[in-house]
């Protein structure tokens, strides 16, 4: 066998004599100068970035790249390592990359922290051979043709980050031998997005597959450390749409993740960790991040405000707000900073969201039933202090009164139910469950409060009758015992 390449190699050698003497001009590097006559690795080779630091074939490969002769330079005793396979591979590229003496050697300031990231994460699993990681350096750079990562030339500049990743991820035959649960479709979705149709395009600067989840420290979505983990994504997008700067050219505001935070829903996932509560992936979907149309706001709000959404849509504003193009919720909650909803937003005065559009002189009826809405409203809360006063009294004069204290509870379902009854925007409804359920069960706990509070009352009035006849009773008895005595001692 190695006759025959020695035979190859002269005629080659021969054939390229004047040419590789030129070459020589340029580099000592024998490996590279043998090997460019063979045209194919060393082809790419050329470009390589690690060509242009000198850094030679045996840089990766071992052995002594300042001999010209092939079995010499090409020996285990010259250090030659031959190709590596499976996570070797990582570690020869570690060799350098890994080491910050190495790297300052070739003037290179660059992190040295990507096999150390990879082996933490999902892809520094084992594949299915078992024998080694899933992914190597190489998987997503390639072995030779190097080129910066900021170069258009790279498989990891942006723009072919997709396919990139998509060589695995849209591969279902290949992703079912690891993790059939993982969909295939990111790279279909995310063509799909704002994000995805810019870079198709050529616009390198929207969210890729590496913008959201990280190069060489990918984590499985459920870890706590992945970007995408539900309570580090509002982070993760805002490192670019809250950069004014990097956003400049394009026409859309970069106030998202301030509103966000200071919404219902920001408080409740970053402040109380609750991760019910929607971050922007909840909203505008994962890959194929897009805003929601106007007319799919009230679906997205409804995956978690189910009833909410299905009182809208078979409510009057439904028909009203798709005729005038009218986002469903948002018209009145906003979108990312949405507060605590209270019944100031309900009625007629300047505050209420009602009064945008119902005037007494424009949407007139409409004008009349939040009028209407807000009154049933007040009164039951009116009605609702005065009991719970009531109650309160009565229970500190010790009467017994839990039949209208559980009553209040029903009131308070009453009024929490008509929260999300003002979204049918109907008066008959509403006033069904804020009078019928609440303010009917207030009153009568009211009622019920002062019937136990005169009760007693008058056990206390009767207390002081008795305590005043038994006093009588004692003090007639006093005068007479006194008589007695007085009687007595006369006799004496
Ligand atoms: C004088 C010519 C010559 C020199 C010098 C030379 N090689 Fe080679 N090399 C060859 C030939 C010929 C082959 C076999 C044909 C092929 O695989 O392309 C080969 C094969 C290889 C292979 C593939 C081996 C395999 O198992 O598939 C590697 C890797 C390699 N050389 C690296 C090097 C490195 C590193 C150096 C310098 C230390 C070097 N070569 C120096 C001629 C040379
Ligand atoms: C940055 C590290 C690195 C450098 C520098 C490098 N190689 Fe490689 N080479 C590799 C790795 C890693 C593999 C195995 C990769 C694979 O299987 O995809 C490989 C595989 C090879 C192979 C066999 C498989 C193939 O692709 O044909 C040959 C031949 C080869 N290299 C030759 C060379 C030559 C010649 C040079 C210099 C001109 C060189 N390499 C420079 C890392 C390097
Ligand atoms: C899953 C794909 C993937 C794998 C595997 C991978 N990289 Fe990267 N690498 C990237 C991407 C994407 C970038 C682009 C910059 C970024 O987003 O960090 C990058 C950037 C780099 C850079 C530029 C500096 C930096 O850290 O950003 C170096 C150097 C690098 N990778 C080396 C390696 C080495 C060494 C390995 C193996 C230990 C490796 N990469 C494995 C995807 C990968
Ligand atoms: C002999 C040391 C050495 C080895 C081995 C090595 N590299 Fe490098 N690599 C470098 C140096 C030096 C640079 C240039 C760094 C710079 O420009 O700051 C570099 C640059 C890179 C870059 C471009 C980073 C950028 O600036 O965007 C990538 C990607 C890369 N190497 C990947 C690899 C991979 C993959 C392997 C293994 C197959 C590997 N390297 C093996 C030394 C090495
Ligand atoms: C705008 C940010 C963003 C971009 C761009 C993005 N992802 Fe994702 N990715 C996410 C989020 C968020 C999740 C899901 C988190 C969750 O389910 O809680 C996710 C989930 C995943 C998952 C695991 C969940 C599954 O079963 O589908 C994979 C695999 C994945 N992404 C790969 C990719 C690939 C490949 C690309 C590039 C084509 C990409 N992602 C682009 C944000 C992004
Ligand atoms: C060599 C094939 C391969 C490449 C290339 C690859 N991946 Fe993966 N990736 C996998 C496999 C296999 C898994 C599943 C690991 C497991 O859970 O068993 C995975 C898992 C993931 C997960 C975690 C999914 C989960 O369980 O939540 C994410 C996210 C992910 N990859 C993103 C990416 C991104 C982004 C890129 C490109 C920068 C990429 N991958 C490139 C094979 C690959
Ligand atoms: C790498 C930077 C980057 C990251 C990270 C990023 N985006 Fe973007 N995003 C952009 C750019 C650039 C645009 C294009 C702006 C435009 O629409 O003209 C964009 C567009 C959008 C749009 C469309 C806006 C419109 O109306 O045109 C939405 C929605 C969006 N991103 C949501 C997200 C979400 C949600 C995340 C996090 C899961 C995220 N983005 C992460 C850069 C990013
Ligand atoms: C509760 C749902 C919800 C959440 C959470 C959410 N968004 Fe939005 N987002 C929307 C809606 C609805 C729109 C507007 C659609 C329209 O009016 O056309 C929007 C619009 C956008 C736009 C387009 C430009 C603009 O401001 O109108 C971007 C970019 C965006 N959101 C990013 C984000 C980011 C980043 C986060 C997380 C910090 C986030 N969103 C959280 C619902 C949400
Ligand atoms: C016309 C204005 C308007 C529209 C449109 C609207 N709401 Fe409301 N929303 C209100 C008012 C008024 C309240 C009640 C405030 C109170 O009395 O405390 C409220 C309360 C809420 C509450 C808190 C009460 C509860 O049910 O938990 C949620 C959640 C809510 N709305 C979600 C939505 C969703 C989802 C949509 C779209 C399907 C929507 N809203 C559409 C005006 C509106
Ligand atoms: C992923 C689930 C989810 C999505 C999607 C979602 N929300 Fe919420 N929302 C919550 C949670 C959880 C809370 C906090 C509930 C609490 O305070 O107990 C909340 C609170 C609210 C509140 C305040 C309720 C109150 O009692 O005052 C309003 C109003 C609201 N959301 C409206 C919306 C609107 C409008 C949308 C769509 C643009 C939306 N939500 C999308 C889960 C969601
Ligand atoms: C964005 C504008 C807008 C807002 C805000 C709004 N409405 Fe309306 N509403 C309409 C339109 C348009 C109609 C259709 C009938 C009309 O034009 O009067 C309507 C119809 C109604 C109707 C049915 C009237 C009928 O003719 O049967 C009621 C009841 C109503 N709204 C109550 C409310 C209440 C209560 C609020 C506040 C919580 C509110 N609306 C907020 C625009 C709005």
């Amino acid at each position: 066998m190695k006759k025959i390449i020695f035979i190859i190699f002269t005629l080659v050698l021969l054939n390229g004599y004047f040419s590789l003497k030129a070459q020589t001009l340029k580099s000592d590097d024998q490996c590279y100068l043998c090997h460019e006559q063979l045209g194919g690795v060393a082809d790419l080779f050329k470009k390589d970035i690690h060509f242009q630091k000198g850094i030679s074939c045996a840089g990766c490969h071992g052995g002594n790249s300042k001999s010209d002769d092939m079995l010499e330079a090409m020996s285990k005793a010259s250090g030659y390592l031959g190709v590596p396979k499976g996570d070797d591979i990582s570690l020869r590229c570690a060799n350098c990359h890994a080491k910050k003496e190495m790297m300052q050697k070739y003037g290179s300031h660059l992190p040295t922290n990507q096999l150390e990231l990879l082996k933490a994460s999902v892809h520094g699993k084992l594949s299915t051979t078992g024998k080694e990681k899933i992914v190597q350096c190489t998987t997503c750079h390639n072995a030779h043709g190097i080129v910066s990562v900021k170069s258009p030339a790279s498989p990891v500049y942006p723009l072919n980050v997709p396919n990139t990743c998509g060589k695995c991820h849209s591969n279902a035959k290949f992703m079912q031998t690891y993790n059939p649960k993982i969909a295939v479709d990111q790279v279909a979705k995310y063509r799909t997005s704002v994000h995805g149709m810019l870079n198709a395009k050529g616009d390198p600067k929207p969210a890729e597959c590496a913008s959201c989840h990280g190069s060489h420290g990918i984590r499985a979505v459920a870890d706590t450390k992945s970007q995408v983990y539900a309570l580090n994504i509002p982070e993760t997008c805002s490192t670019c749409h809250s950069d004014a700067q990097y956003m400049a050219g394009y026409k859309i505001p970069t106030d998202q993740f301030a509103k966000y935070t200071r919404s219902v829903h920001g408080k409740q996932l970053l402040e109380k960790h609750d991760i019910s509560a929607p971050a922007c992936n909840s909203c505008h979907g994962n890959h194929g991040a897009t805003p929601p149309e106007v007319a799919s706001v009230s679906k997205v709000c409804g995956t978690c405000h189910a009833l909410n959404a299905d009182l809208f849509s078979s409510s009057p504003h439904k028909q009203a707000f798709d005729k005038a193009k009218l986002p469903e919720c948002e018209t009145c909650h906003s979108n990312h900073e949405i507060m605590p909803a209270t019944k100031a937003m309900l009625g007629v005065s300047k505050e209420a969201v009602c009064s945008k559009c119902h005037t007494e002189t424009k949407s007139t009826k409409g004008y009349f039933v939040a009028q209407k809405m807000r009154n049933y409203v007040d009164s039951l809360d009116v009605s609702e202090v005065l009991a719970l006063k009531l109650i309160n009294e009565a229970e500190q004069k010790g009467m017994e009164i839990s039949e209208a204290k559980f009553k209040m509870r029903d009131v308070h379902q009453a009024k929490l139910e008509a929260r999300t009854m003002v979204h049918s925007f109907n008066e008959e409804k509403f006033k069904e469950v804020v009078v019928g359920k609440g303010l009917s069960v207030s009153k009568a706990a009211v009622t019920e409060s002062q019937a136990a509070i005169a009760d007693y009352f008058f056990r206390r009035y009767g207390l002081v009758l008795s305590i005043l006849i038994t006093s009588l009773l004692a003090l007639t008895l006093y005068m007479y015992i006194k008589k007695i005595e007085e009687k007595q001692a006369s006799k004496l």
